[in-house]
């Protein structure tokens, strides 16, 4: 999948998922957009049975998912990486609640394709967030050096002061060989930091998957027009394909076993993801 046919099918999701956010408390009212209500509302009964029958939900999905990278990034910054890119950042808030916590300590930069980004610039522009340590890029994630690629709008960083790089949402709309090829040029690119660390959000394929939680991918699936990818290998395989693109220490967290997660409660939907840490 090229990256202009991932913003075709990605961009719903992230009005939805900014939607999320601001519901729970995690968010800014000027994050959420008309789409993103909208989605919301449409997806609410089918979530809502799920939920009344034990079964796994979108939003504990993304609670859990985002709660477990905003703690694994707290205390990498906490450790003293003073740089964050957040790519394909949607109307993500973390950018915003980042920057308010640390404030100068921290440079953060979220990047998306073109016309998210703008978007994303311009709320944040309204909100008064924007400053020299929190800036939106255009990015696609996909390209290999140049304008617009991750190469590129990491040149400036200072290897110094470490970099964090977060995608969330972002690696289920690929197939597993795009993955690889974006864990490999991210590996590259981190390992010119004194510390440099990958978090992301990932579906592993699970041969142990109970029908609930297949009717509940079919649901995502038809919710953004296309379908899922879940990445083929099981936990120690998707290990050894981050050591293999170049990452020397590699941490999967499950996301139901993870205490940031207990925050969003019990959902069963937290045991179908994994959060990557992985370190260049
Ligand atoms: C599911 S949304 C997630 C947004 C945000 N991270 C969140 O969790 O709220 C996926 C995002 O990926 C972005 N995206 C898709 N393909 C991309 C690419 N090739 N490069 C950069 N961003 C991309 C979309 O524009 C969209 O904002």
């Amino acid at each position: 999948m090229t990256g202009s046919e991932g913003s075709g099918s990605v961009s719903p999701t992230a009005h939805y998922t900014g939607e999320t956010w601001v519901r729970n408390g995690l968010s800014h009212p000027q994050l959420r957009t008309w789409q993103g209500r909208v989605l919301n509302g449409a997806l609410a009964l089918p979530l809502a049975a799920s939920r009344s029958l034990g079964g796994p939900t979108l939003e504990g999905l993304l609670l859990a998912r985002h709660r477990i990278i905003d703690s694994i990034l707290d205390d990498l910054i906490e450790g003293g990486v003073g740089q964050v890119v957040e790519a394909a950042c949607g109307m993500s808030p973390r950018g915003w609640r980042f920057s308010r916590r640390y404030g100068d300590r921290l440079t953060y930069i979220e990047a998306d394709l073109p016309a998210m980004a703008r978007r994303k610039r311009e709320a944040l522009e309204r909100m008064g967030s924007l400053s020299d340590c929190h800036r939106v890029v255009d990015l696609d994630v996909l390209r290999d050096g140049g304008p617009g690629s991750l190469e590129a709008l990491t040149a400036d960083l200072d290897p110094a002061k470490g970099l964090a790089i977060v995608t969330e949402g972002l690696l289920t709309y690929f197939d597993a060989e795009t993955v690889e090829a974006l864990w490999a040029r991210l590996a590259t690119v981190l390992g010119r930091f004194d510390r440099g660390v990958y978090l992301a959000d990932l579906r592993l394929a699970s041969p142990d998957r109970g029908a609930s939680e297949r009717a509940f991918a079919l649901v995502l699936g038809a919710f953004v027009r296309g379908r899922v990818h879940v990445y083929r290998g099981d936990e120690a395989e998707t290990e050894a394909a981050l050591r293999r693109a170049g990452f020397a220490g590699v941490r999967l967290h499950r996301a139901d076993r993870h205490p940031a997660a207990a925050a969003a409660g019990a959902d069963p939907a937290a045991a179908s993801i994994h959060v990557v840490e992985a370190e260049a």
